[in-house]
């Protein structure tokens, strides 16, 4: 007679113990990222938004991460400063963002928003095509 309901005793048991484990196990709630010099772009902008932008900055000037922001390497550790304004090519990157952003509006009548959920008709690559410096070799140019 008492059997069954040792066993359901036992089941039960096991199942909060997996439950447990489960809770324990999942990752804790990713923390947003605080970005803390940004001059053009807002303050509110998503995590992936600001992936977004970077990325295609480095895509379509044909550079890494380094080319704007330095990094330092104490003993064996190696880490990149992404808020310093240290690397001038940051600083023009800075100044070419606010120019694109006026470029699409005062042309093209795109209001790019700084949280770049919008995109434009203007952008890096229109002019950079893959390159630092956007160098497109003319024949027998006049100009
Ligand atoms: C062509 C230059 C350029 C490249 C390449 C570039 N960035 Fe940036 N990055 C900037 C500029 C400019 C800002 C500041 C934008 C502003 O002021 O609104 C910035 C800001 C940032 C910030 C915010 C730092 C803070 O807290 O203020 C992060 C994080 C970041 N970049 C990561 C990256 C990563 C990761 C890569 C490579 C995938 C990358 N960047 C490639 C120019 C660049
Ligand atoms: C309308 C054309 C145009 C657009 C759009 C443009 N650029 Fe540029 N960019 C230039 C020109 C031209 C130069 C070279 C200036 C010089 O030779 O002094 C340059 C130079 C730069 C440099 C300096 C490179 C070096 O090694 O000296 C950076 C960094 C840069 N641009 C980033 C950007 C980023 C990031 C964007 C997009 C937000 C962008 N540019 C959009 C035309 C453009």
């Amino acid at each position: 007679m008492t059997r069954p309901y040792k066993k359901m005793i036992v089941l039960s048991g096991l199942a909060v113990f997996i439950l447990l484990g489960i809770l324990a196990a999942r990752p804790p709630e990713e923390e947003k990222p605080v970005y803390k010099n940004l001059k053009v772009l807002s303050k509110k902008i998503s995590d992936r938004d600001m992936d977004y932008v970077m990325e295609s900055f480095g895509v379509q000037l044909g550079v890494n991460c380094l080319f704007c922001h330095p990094s330092t390497q104490i003993g064996y550790q190696f880490t990149i400063d992404y808020v310093t304004d240290k690397l001038e090519n940051k600083r023009i990157a800075r100044d070419m963002l606010r120019m694109t952003m006026q470029l699409n509006k005062k042309y093209f009548n795109i209001k790019l928003n700084r949280a770049m959920t919008t995109r434009g008709r203007i952008w890096c690559r229109t002019c950079h095509y893959g390159k630092p410096v956007p160098i497109l070799p003319l024949p027998k140019s006049k100009i």
